[in-house]
């Protein structure tokens, strides 16, 4: 079975497979934009951890990154190693796509790097992954989402109302087909 690179570069950054080693810096970014994250990531429900359980998470990132059912990737800038964000492939749709995610560091927005991340497993998805199609599931509310799907070529199919924590969210289902 094709399986995504664990290391991928662009322009200005470099996308590596989480480590083990990468615990410290992620847990001191996840604490420092905890706020900045919280209302649009669903895995933020169960943060804050402690560094143990950091480390746990990396490891599952890696075993399920072995198995071919996540590709998560640490996102560092080239120029100083600074890991500056999250960009990912979730295998949780039907056979044949991927739902891409991504966050950065309130400190790393506006640079065009959450674009530049997901941009390059766009052809992962579709010329190594053998994929059909790609989606991007972004709250109707969340603008700065939207403008990075927007900006991968990405097409809103629907809206679904889905149930988070008791309340109603919709959310914008976007597409880039192979
Ligand atoms: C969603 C999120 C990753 C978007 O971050 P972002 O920085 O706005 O998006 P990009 O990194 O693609 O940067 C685009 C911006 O950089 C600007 N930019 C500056 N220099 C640039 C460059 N060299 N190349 C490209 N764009 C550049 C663009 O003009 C754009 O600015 P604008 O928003 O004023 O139009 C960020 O808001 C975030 O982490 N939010 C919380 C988590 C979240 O919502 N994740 C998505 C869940 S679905």
């Amino acid at each position: 079975m094709p399986s995504a690179p664990k290391t991928l570069r662009t322009e200005r950054l470099h996308l590596h497979v989480w480590d083990d080693t990468d615990a410290p810096e992620l847990r001191a970014l996840l604490d420092a934009n905890d706020a900045h994250l919280r209302p649009w990531i669903p895995f933020m429900r169960h943060e804050p951890r402690d560094l143990a359980g950091t480390r746990e998470v990396i490891a599952s990132c890696r075993a399920s990154f072995d198995a071919g059912e996540h590709y998560r990737y640490a996102v560092r800038e080239r120029e100083n190693g600074a890991l500056v964000g999250e960009t990912m492939l979730i295998g949780r749709g039907p056979a044949g796509s991927m739902e891409a995610g991504y966050w950065l560091d309130a400190g790393a927005v506006g640079k065009g790097y959450a674009t530049e991340a997901t941009a390059a497993l766009v052809p992962v998805a579709f010329d190594v992954l053998g994929l059909e199609w790609v989606e991007l599931h972004c709250d109707v509310r969340n603008d700065a989402s939207i403008a990075v799907a927007r900006r991968l070529g990405a097409v809103r199919v629907r809206v679904d109302r889905i149930e988070e924590d008791g309340r109603a969210v919709d959310l914008g289902i976007w597409r880039i087909d192979r």
